[in-house]
């Protein structure tokens, strides 16, 4: 069912792009430039590096103009790379988690006070790892991006499909069912549409050295944006940077960053080398200079 919906919209959106282009309809409002979203690209480390490496890495890593770079280190890392990056320099950082609620008996975990205060700007949310290896479920998901929110916190959500969601045609239902419940009750979340970032992380990409095609990302942050939009408005919804992560790398780093509805990258492993993660920078760099060329 959820298919034959995503079809008909897009058999939808196929009819009034035509219809547009023979003047039949006048364009909507205001069209999206690309150039109105600054593209992120976002290193997720996972559980990996020390303080000593986490110095060399930044020591080593080279940036892109017109690319926002976000370090996502274990929390214990976050002061260490907030000392170690240069004053004024435009790195942000983000957690990899965070508990709900504002403090308590909660062994483990952290507040988003203290992820602030450690200086990260940006938190991933409901990622698959929390989601397959530490039961976290949407209610969950909706709760942390809430109370990030709530602490000026930007939250990156994260959705994907399984394997044999796919394979069995499930992909859109799941995506569709996992983005309202890990955004219920958010309600519109801020004036500033770039306080929110939602990664689509196919699950069979991550870790696995098989990234989606640059057809897949598209389809399915296309099918985010579009679901988005129903909940929290089009126009606010195009200022939403869209994310791609699943086995990306320098090599489709291009191919993936020049799809309209990809704004930058969640990336895992190769964010772990400053060299591969620095040509992903430079890739989405390039990607959005030729998209605004071309
Ligand atoms: P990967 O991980 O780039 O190693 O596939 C992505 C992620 O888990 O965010």
């Amino acid at each position: 069912m959820t298919d034959l919906r995503a079809r008909v919209e897009r058999v939808v959106r196929e009819v009034v792009a035509e219809l547009t282009a023979s003047g039949a309809l006048r364009p909507g409002p205001a069209p999206e430039t690309v150039g109105s979203r600054t593209p992120l690209v976002a290193a997720n480390w996972k559980m990996h590096k020390t303080a000593a490496e986490a110095r060399t890495f930044v020591a080593k890593l080279r940036l892109s103009d017109g690319v926002e770079t976000v370090l996502c280190p274990p929390a214990v890392l976050l002061p260490v790379l907030a000392a170690a990056l240069p004053p004024g320099n435009p790195v942000r950082l983000g957690a990899q988690n965070v508990h709900f609620e504002a403090q308590g008996a909660f062994t483990g975990e952290h507040s988003c006070a203290m992820l602030r205060d450690a200086g990260a700007t940006y938190v991933v949310v409901g990622h698959s790892e929390r989601r397959s290896l530490f039961g976290e479920t949407d209610h969950d998901v909706a709760r942390k991006a809430a109370a990030a929110l709530r602490a000026g916190l930007r939250p990156i959500v994260c959705v994907g499909e399984r394997l044999a969601e796919r394979e069995s045609g499930a992909t859109f239902r799941v995506l569709r069912a996992q983005l309202t419940a890990s955004l219920a009750g958010l309600g519109l979340p801020s004036p500033d549409p770039a306080t929110l970032v939602v990664a689509y992380e196919p699950v069979w990409a991550i870790g696995t050295g098989r990234n989606a095609t640059a057809a897949q990302a598209q389809e399915a942050l296309a099918f985010l944006r579009d679901r988005l939009a129903e909940l929290f408005g089009h126009a606010w919804t195009r200022g939403v940077r869209l994310l791609y992560g699943g086995s990306a790398t320098a090599k489709n780093a291009p191919e993936l960053a020049a799809q309209p509805d990809v704004d930058g990258f969640l990336v895992g492993g190769a964010s772990l080398d400053p060299a591969a993660f620095g040509a992903i920078l430079a890739a989405t760099a390039a990607a959005r200079r030729g998209r605004e060329a071309g």
